[in-house]
């Protein structure tokens, strides 16, 4: 007979209440471990989500891959809601253990630049975070090679006989995407004449969503991180708020900002 199955077995609840060890008597240290440790589970359930959406997109089921992409949405407003319980941190309280971390920094999460590159925005310079034969550099170096979700979605454009040529969704391991006109021009036909087009429309608005809510969540980071430290530089070693501001302007899906101007 096998071992009963219990709450606390199932779940992993020794490891996982284990997994918090504050390095400091500082009340405050717990919190900010805690939301860190939260952030990154919800970016691991994200990043399952979406390799779900895209092999969905990939066999040309879009309505499947809808649904799992209305749930990353609800993921990334509980994210951005997290920041509600950071802000709750004052400068004094964070100021008490700041030193502890050293150059540590969400900086170097190798799940954030995963789930960046899935979503399409690739850049391989934070390979160097993490050492050669860790697993975190192998996640990244496999996310960084593989389709992101909108190479999958300009792939069906394509095949659906929109004018893409193969080099926008194709691309050397870890190359950045390159806005193009082609691209924009594809997404200009679908969205000048909806009712021909609704399934690619309904997936270009699911897409935005997705672009959208990470941006609200950048924004509502740099808010917080300004609230708390200031125009102070980074543990990571960046200029930090400026740093942060300008990653604002990063867009997933560029083309699909960019063609509203031209309605
Ligand atoms: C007191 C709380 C926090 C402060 C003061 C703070 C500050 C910063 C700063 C200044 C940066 C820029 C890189 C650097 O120089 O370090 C950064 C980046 C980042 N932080 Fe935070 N942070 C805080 C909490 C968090 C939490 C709870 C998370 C959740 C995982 C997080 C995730 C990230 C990520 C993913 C980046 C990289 C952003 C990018 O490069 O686009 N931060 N943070």
């Amino acid at each position: 007979m096998g071992e009963e199955v219990t709450y606390g077995g199932y779940l992993r609840l020794k490891e996982l209440l284990g997994a918090q060890q504050p390095q400091t008597a500082q009340h405050d240290e717990l919190l900010f471990v805690i939301l860190h440790q939260t952030m990154e589970l919800w970016m691991k359930q994200v990043i399952h989500e979406l390799g779900a959406a895209q092999t969905e997109v990939r066999s040309g089921n879009l309505v499947p891959a809808y649904k799992h992409m209305a749930r990353v949405s609800r993921i990334q407003a509980v994210m951005t809601q997290t920041w509600d319980i950071l802000a709750t941190m004052t400068p004094a309280d964070y100021l008490n253990f700041r030193s502890l971390l050293g150059a540590s920094s969400g900086f170097q999460s190798a799940q954030f630049r995963v789930l960046e590159a899935r979503l399409g925005l690739k850049d391989a310079s934070f390979l160097k975070f993490h050492p050669d034969g860790s697993d975190e550099r192998a996640m990244l170096e496999a996310a960084l090679a593989a389709p992101s979700l909108y190479d999958d979605v300009l792939e069906q454009l394509a095949k659906a006989g929109f004018d893409i040529p193969a080099a926008a969704y194709q691309r050397a391991p870890g190359a950045a995407y390159d806005p193009s006109d082609a691209v924009e021009n594809a997404w200009l036909i679908v969205y000048r004449d909806t009712q021909k087009h609704w399934a690619l429309y309904q997936l270009a608005e699911k897409l935005i969503d997705l672009d959208d809510a990470f941006l609200t969540w950048r924004h509502k980071h740099v808010l917080t991180v300004e609230r708390i430290i200031g125009r102070k530089r980074g543990t990571g070693g960046t200029e930090g708020v400026g740093y942060l501001q300008r990653t604002l302007t990063r867009r997933a899906f560029p083309e699909l900002w960019s063609l509203r101007t031209k309605l």
